[in-house]
């Protein structure tokens, strides 16, 4: 079992994929850097993760300076990264660290784990990469290594039992976290979702997957059901090159986020019809259609939304709404299923 992670931790030492939350191998990362990395990576790619991470160390080098900024700011900054429940959640726990652990995150797996955000995955990330703790870490790419390297029969969730109990039998005493972070790039570049590149694998002699060749079958799934899809109208209210925007409830889906004034988001097989769309609009007014649709996919259902415009000439005050320039309306910090809506009519 050491001997998997000696190779491993060997290939990572000179293979490891370089990026900028990463401390040089053998050593532990600044933890601020680790947690900001790891929140950024539930559920979005290292490609997109880089540019926000390096954005959000340059606005607030510290912890301490990401408590103190307004989470209007860090929510503005946030945008295009999805989840926002994530970016309130960072600006809590930034916070609590600041206040009550006098700035600096708690090295063990469990203490961790009661801090907002920080969940199971998390804690044994931060753990093992910023404190060289022994924490077992498992993620998406680890999940597809180890199931492929012991051909783990059982269907995900289920599977993430021994998936788990499986990468803890591997898992070093020493540099837990560069055996983590070596899984992962592993997972990343050679044992890939599809053809995984196991010629050039530095563990294959030890992979159950790969000497019976049906890597790919493994992390066995059962097929996902479709998304259902939820069809609106958003309302696109222009004054003088301004354009009106809402500040969304603060809670609920993309709470506090800014947007378009828009019917409600539900299930049904049609666009709403022009009858309907009074109710829900901001100001009563002839509204045009435009044809063209766009489409976002969130974590539980698919929209579809079609976009009606008009012009008023007078600036109209209307509850939670906001009127910004459209020229500057990048600037905003819309979420990607309004910005969609900006590209479209811009
Ligand atoms: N995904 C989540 N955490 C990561 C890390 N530390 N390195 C690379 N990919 C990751
Ligand atoms: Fe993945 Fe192939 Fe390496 Fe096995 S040998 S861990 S399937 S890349």
């Amino acid at each position: 079992m050491q001997e998997i992670s000696q190779h491993l931790l060997n290939w990572y030492d000179t293979e490891r994929r370089h990026l900028p939350w990463r401390a040089a191998p053998g050593t532990t990362a600044n933890s601020y850097h680790v947690w900001l990395s790891e929140i950024m990576l539930q559920q979005t790619t290292v490609a997109t993760v880089k540019a926000y991470f390096e954005k959000f160390t340059k606005l607030w080098p510290t912890l301490e300076a990401l408590a103190a900024a307004p989470v209007e700011e860090v929510l503005k900054e946030w945008a295009g990264l999805g989840y926002y429940a994530r970016a309130r959640n960072l600006h809590k726990c930034a916070n609590v660290v600041a206040t009550e652990f006098a700035g600096e995150f708690p090295a063990d797996e469990n203490t961790l784990r009661k801090l907002p955000g920080i969940g199971d995955y998390t804690a044994a990330a931060i753990a093992s990469i910023a404190f060289g703790q022994r924490a077992v870490v498992v993620d998406g790419n680890i999940e597809r290594v180890v199931s492929r390297l012991n051909r783990i029969e059982a269907f995900l969730p289920q599977a993430k039992k021994p998936i788990k109990a499986a990468t803890d039998l591997i898992t070093p005493t020493e540099r837990a976290g560069d055996f983590a972070q070596a899984m992962m790039d592993l997972g990343a570049m050679i044992c890939t979702p599809k053809s995984p590149k196991c010629l050039l694998c530095p563990i294959q002699k030890f992979c159950s997957a790969a000497k019976t060749g049906d890597m790919e079958a493994y992390p066995r799934k059962k097929p996902k059901k479709a998304l259902p899809t939820r069809r609106a109208v958003s309302f696109w209210l222009m004054y003088n090159g301004d354009i009106l925007l809402e500040r969304r409830p603060n809670k609920g889906l993309l709470g506090g986020m800014p947007g378009l004034f828009s019917t409600p988001w539900v299930e049904r097989n049609n666009f709403p019809q022009p009858d309907e769309w009074p109710e829900h609009s901001p100001t009563t007014i002839e509204w045009n259609l435009i044809e063209d649709v766009t489409t976002h996919t969130f974590t539980h259902f698919r929209l579809e939304t079609q976009i009606v415009v008009a012009t008023v000439s007078d600036k109209l005050n209307i509850e939670n709404g906001f009127w910004h320039p459209a020229k500057s309306i990048n600037s905003v910090g819309l979420p990607t299923v309004f910005s969609k809506m900006v590209k479209l009519i811009t």
